[in-house]
């Protein structure tokens, strides 16, 4: 008999509020170092349609590396298999931001959640369109996952990270140097970084990541997001490649595929049982939350959550 998940994040919450553990909050983007580091919020969309949270859990944060799930998910709808032309599909065992796979590599980055390989979804995004049309397109796609139109993008955050992202615009212009890239760095990273901005909540976030749990099925319209094969395939990218160079710990701690962002958030996916969210600024020396990493490595066992569970 499992224990009652409502009793179960509640208690949660109130464990990782005491703790004085929590981690260092991002700081090379100046607008991310503003954000209160005792926030903590997490929340479970099911696939039964209940919707469990508690803490901080409605109180929008940004998502950060989180959007590289839906972007991924927008241009394999859009070029399919074609896409792993230009990104692999492997853990690079290196920090997120880092460049030194993709000269010997020519200019194809190991996987679509570094930055590298985010770009290059960006780049695919904005092909017959504009930046704001990309833009404009992402947003709408994860609205229309959370079915929820006051998700935002924080113009501010996406401004901040702009100013102060000089190793992205190197990425972009490296990748370029191989033709890897379609767009000027400018206009890619222009999509990049607006996306990188959205701001939600714990509670969107876990409805807009349901899908993942679910065949690829929104469970409370019955409509499909994308085919059963793909939100395995999105699953098994999460699982091996969603924590950077700690992915293999948390898949090791945790044992279920999930997504992380350097504003302290992760969105975790238990396939048929549901998608969960949660948020904790403070982030561990590989950039992931670290709170959020303990939390969800205590919910997945206390739940038997873990895909590796009999
Ligand atoms: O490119 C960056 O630096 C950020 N917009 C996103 C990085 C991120 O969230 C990495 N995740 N841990």
């Amino acid at each position: 008999m499992l224990p009652d998940l409502a009793e179960v994040l509640q208690g949660l919450a109130a464990e990782m509020a005491v703790r004085d553990d929590r981690g260092e909050v991002a700081t090379y983007i100046p607008q991310l170092g503003r954000v209160d580091p005792r926030k903590f919020g997490i929340a479970a969309a099911l696939v039964d349609g209940r919707v469990v949270s508690a803490g901080d859990a409605e109180e929008p944060f940004s998502i950060q590396s989180v959007s590289k799930v839906f972007t991924l998910t927008l241009a394999l709808g859009k070029v399919g298999d074609a896409l792993w032309k230009r990104v692999g599909r492997e853990p690079s065992g290196n920090p997120f931001n880092s460049i030194v796979q993709l000269e010997q590599e020519r200019g194809i980055p190991r996987n679509p959640f570094i930055n590298a390989g985010a770009i290059v979804v960006s780049d695919v995004l904005l092909a017959d369109h504009q930046p704001r049309e990309a833009i404009g397109e992402i947003l709408r796609f994860v609205q229309f996952l959370a079915d929820d139109d006051s998700i935002f993008i924080d113009s501010g955050v996406a401004a901040s990270e702009r100013a102060t992202g000089f190793r992205n615009f190197a990425l972009a212009n490296y990748m370029r140097s191989f033709g890897n890239l379609d767009h000027p760095a400018e206009l890619a990273l222009g999509v990049y970084f607006h996306h990188c901005a959205i701001a939600m909540s714990c509670r969107q976030l876990a409805l807009a990541g349901r899908f993942l749990a679910c065949d690829g099925r929104n469970p409370a319209t019955g409509h499909s997001v994308v085919s059963a094969e793909r939100a395995r395939r999105i699953n098994a990218l999460m699982l091996t490649c969603g924590h950077y160079d700690g992915s293999g710990d948390f898949a090791f701690r945790v044992g279920i595929p999930g997504k992380s962002g350097v504003g302290g958030g992760i969105l975790g996916v238990v396939p048929g049982v549901g998608s969960v969210a949660v948020w904790s600024p403070g982030l561990n020396a590989n950039g992931n939350s670290r709170l959020g990493s303990i939390a969800l490595e205590k919910l997945a066992k206390t739940m038997n959550w873990s895909i590796f569970s009999p």
